[in-house]
């Protein structure tokens, strides 16, 4: 018989949707597969404007969720769950808050559940929440895939705000492709076979090192000193936003601007410098950062880890 799957996310660009499609494109005849997207009643831009993105900050950070269109999800066995996801300012994306808040999450309940992340490079927040909101709705995680920009850092921020802002995730002249590589797109399509075959075999416990052999996850240590830093701030600074009102409140514009302003001296001044800094604490703390890669690229869920 064949395994009942049920893709459930949210894509703006359509990215994840790609991703997630290629991921069973060599397993199609063993697998039956039901997807379905959600998305919110009034949907973010895309391409977004400056204000939208960084209005968005602080309801991504405090978890606020929208309301989203109903979906109907058929009523089927489903043997496994594959939720995908995108981070937004280092926390779950506002529709994948929304959904994970919904009623319709109740469809997780007692369910195999594999995370797949379609992100620029920092997750590790949002990850710790995707377990937490998991946790509570009683559903059994046994794996992770994170695709990630694998450009350096900067180059990668470059290229985000070039497609946020204009549209635009193919290659220009100076600048490669945004987000994850078409080659790593594709490259997906190598996880279907290791899903299937742990289904399958009920070998659901050595999932995600099976996965991790055949390269899930990719992270590096600077990138963890970075996205603790940063989260830090972003919680203060959503709090001091929504103090002046919910999204696209004049007057919180200010503050909005403010913020945007910090980000990016943050990113493009600053961030030479505190890369710089991480790699030393990365390099003087190796033990305690080869724990920290071990738990991230992990299933394991603690709380108040980040
Ligand atoms: C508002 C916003 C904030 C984002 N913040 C992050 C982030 O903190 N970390 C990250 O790795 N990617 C970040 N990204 C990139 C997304 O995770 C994602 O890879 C990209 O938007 C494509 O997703 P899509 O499939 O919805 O089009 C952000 C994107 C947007 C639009």
């Amino acid at each position: 018989m064949a395994l009942n799957i049920l893709v459930i996310y949210y894509s703006q660009s359509g990215q994840l949707g790609e991703i997630l499609k290629n991921m069973f494109s060599s397993v199609k005849g063993e697998t039956d597969i039901t997807t379905i997207e959600y998305k919110p009643v009034k949907d973010f831009p895309f391409p977004w404007t400056s204000d939208q993105f960084f209005d968005a900050m602080p309801e991504c950070v405090k978890e606020i969720p929208v309301e989203l269109k109903p979906i109907t999800i058929p009523d089927k066995p489903y043997d496994l769950v594959i939720l995908g996801y995108q981070p937004w300012y280092l926390s779950p994306s506002i529709p994948t808050t929304s959904f994970l808040k919904s009623d319709a999450a109740k469809i997780l309940s007692g369910k195999p559940v594999i995370t797949v992340v379609g992100s620029r490079n920092m997750w590790l927040n949002a990850q710790e929440k995707v377990k937490a909101h998991l946790q509570q709705l009683g559903a059994r995680h046994i794996g992770n895939i994170v695709l990630a920009d694998t450009n350096h850092n900067l180059i990668s921020l470059f290229t985000v705000i070039r497609w946020a802002f204009k549209g635009q995730k193919e290659a220009g002249r100076w600048l490669p492709e945004a987000g994850v590589q078409t080659r790593d797109i594709e490259a997906a399509s190598r996880f279907g076979p290791i899903i299937a075959n742990a289904m399958v075999s009920g070998q659901t416990n050595q999932l995600q090192e099976k996965l991790l052999a055949a390269g899930a996850v990719h992270l590096k240590p600077t990138l963890i000193v970075l996205e603790k830093r940063g989260i830090t701030n972003f919680r203060k600074f959503a709090t001091y936003i929504r103090e002046k009102g919910g999204p696209g409140d004049a007057e919180r514009l200010p503050r909005v601007k403010l913020f945007k302003r910090l980000l990016l001296t943050g990113i493009f001044v600053l961030s030479p410098i505190s890369g710089l800094s991480a790699k030393l604490v990365s390099i003087f703390r190796k033990k305690s950062f080869r724990e920290q890669i071990n738990y991230f690229k992990g299933i394991r869920y603690e709380s108040d880890v980040i």
